[in-house]
């Protein structure tokens, strides 16, 4: 049996399986984001390691002995720094995270936007990792001179349950310092960060078994494989493995994953163009807020649960749009300062109307993240869907329609599923990733675009894309 584990922002989620990828238990675990500041967001490890430990125990209750392998998908981004004594020297900095704007604009402006896709594949964004050490060494000068190790959200649990310090290249390729291409740090983008090499985890493909479960985990004759970024995991939790294939997550974030067996960055540097788990790379978007807006929207505003009836009755017309920029944006933006708003309100606008605007304008960020891949010459015709978000029917139909796309789902466990496969290959349960993936992975069709609405949706969308740009100084004279 294997252990799948996805570190989440909002709760850790966990799956045993067996070896032909049947779930057998599930569990989760929630922990709080804090927000000391607007446009700030951490995490305490501490509360991910006790929030893990909680799920293995329950997972495994009884089962101890007979399972083999755990491994990881993992938020992305977040700086997690250790003293010499292993200690963590302050919470983590989350990827939504948008304090780095001065960092990020001197990296894309002074080492320059070419130097850094060069050395990298990518260009700096608020939430990646390097501009958080610059952060931190300009503004917590203390802290930054204690570091003895640094790592990503994972890596933490990683570390904990087995003693190694790792990463793997999918979830490296967020930070900023790697060299995409070749695999391997850069040391000129360290040297730029002022980050020591030795401080840094060491490399590994996300299958690859890092250690053995230290005893007082409780379970005798299981390893531990690096694991993957979430959006990489939940990739190979549906599938998502083949040239071109393509998977979207409706998760606290919003993602549009495009996996290349080849190496490849858009000419803009508008996508992340990082490793994929299953040792090649991928093409990706990533918008700040998905199932967090509608979560915020229907939960803490409206104050219902059931999203598919708060959408009932929303008018016929769509005179409503909505700007999902809660934390600002990552893509293709990249705008720390975008806020979110409604616009387009009349006296008959109703609490549904605004629902359903929730659900379309996160949609149609992600249509803007389609739209790059697109222009790249990229066939998207199909996606697969997954996260808390891919459960509301309305929003698997929305995605159909706005993106023209058919849509297909597996599990909704995504990521965690895409680890518990990364733990039987690291097992020796399969030979590799896609091999897994096809012996395992059964997707079914969920939606397909109505001609119709695909129509209504061109014209909405074409209107909704210049919002932004309207507002784009007004959200910069705000903060
Ligand atoms: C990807 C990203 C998010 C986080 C969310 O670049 O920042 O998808 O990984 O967990």
């Amino acid at each position: 049996m294997f252990i799948g584990i996805d570190l989440g922002t909002s709760s850790v989620k966990a799956i045993l399986t067996d070896n032909k990828g049947n779930v057998l238990r599930t569990q989760s675990a929630d922990y709080p984001v804090y927000y000391p500041k607007n446009g700030w967001s951490e995490q305490d490890p501490a509360a991910w390691l006790s929030a893990t430990k909680k799920v293995i125990k329950k997972l495994s209750d009884g089962l101890e002995d007979q399972i083999r392998g755990i491994s990881f998908g993992g938020q992305m981004h977040g700086l997690v720094a250790l003293d010499e004594r292993g200690e963590v020297i302050r919470p983590c900095i989350l990827w939504n995270d948008g304090r780095t704007e001065k960092e990020t604009a001197w990296l894309n402006e002074n080492v320059g936007r070419e130097k850094l896709s060069f050395l990298t594949a990518n260009i700096a964004f608020a939430g990646f990792t390097a501009p958080k050490l610059l952060w931190l060494k300009a503004n917590e000068p203390e802290n930054f001179s204690r570091i003895s190790k640094i790592m990503l959200p994972k890596d933490y649990l990683v570390y904990k349950l087995t003693g190694v310090h790792a990463t793997d290249y999918s979830d490296a390729s967020g930070t900023l310092l790697l060299d995409v291409q070749n695999k391997r740090w850069s040391e000129e983008m360290c040297e730029i960060c002022s980050v020591k090499s030795k401080w840094l985890p060491k490399l590994c493909e996300s299958w690859e078994v890092v250690g053995k479960v230290k005893p007082e985990f409780g379970l005798p004759d299981c390893v531990v494989t690096a694991g993957a970024g979430d959006n990489a995991a939940a990739a190979v939790g549906t599938g998502t493995v083949g040239n071109g294939d393509c998977n979207i997550s409706l998760g606290t974030s919003g993602t549009v994953f495009i996996a290349q067996d080849g190496f490849s960055v858009d000419s803009r540097n508008a996508l992340h163009a990082f490793c994929h788990s299953s040792g090649k790379w991928h093409l990706m978007g990533c918008i700040l807020s998905a199932a967090s807006a509608y979560k915020w929207w229907i939960e803490d505003i409206f104050g219902a649960k059931d999203y598919d009836t708060a959408t009932a009755g929303a008018g016929e017309d769509g005179h409503l749009y909505f700007l999902p920029y809660l934390m600002g944006e990552r893509s293709p933006h990249n705008d720390v300062n975008a806020r979110g708003a409604f616009i387009g309100m009349r006296p008959d606008t109703t609490r549904a109307d605004l629902s359903l605007s929730v659900l379309e304008g996160v949609t149609f960020a992600l249509r803007d993240c389609v739209d790059i891949a697109r222009a790249e010459g990229l066939t998207i015709t199909s996606t697969n869907l997954c996260g808390g978000g891919a459960r509301t029917k309305v929003w698997r139909q929305l995605v159909a329609d706005i993106l023209n796309v058919d849509v297909y789902m597996t599990t909704d466990e995504g990521p965690a599923f895409g680890a518990a496969i990364l733990a039987m290959v690291g097992a020796g349960a399969f030979g590799d990733v896609n091999e897994a993936a096809a012996a395992i992975i059964r997707r079914k069709k969920v939606a397909s675009p109505d001609p119709a609405a695909v129509r209504l949706y061109e014209k909405k969308y074409a209107v909704w894309k210049t919002l932004y740009p309207a507002l784009r100084d007004s959200f910069a004279m705000m903060k």
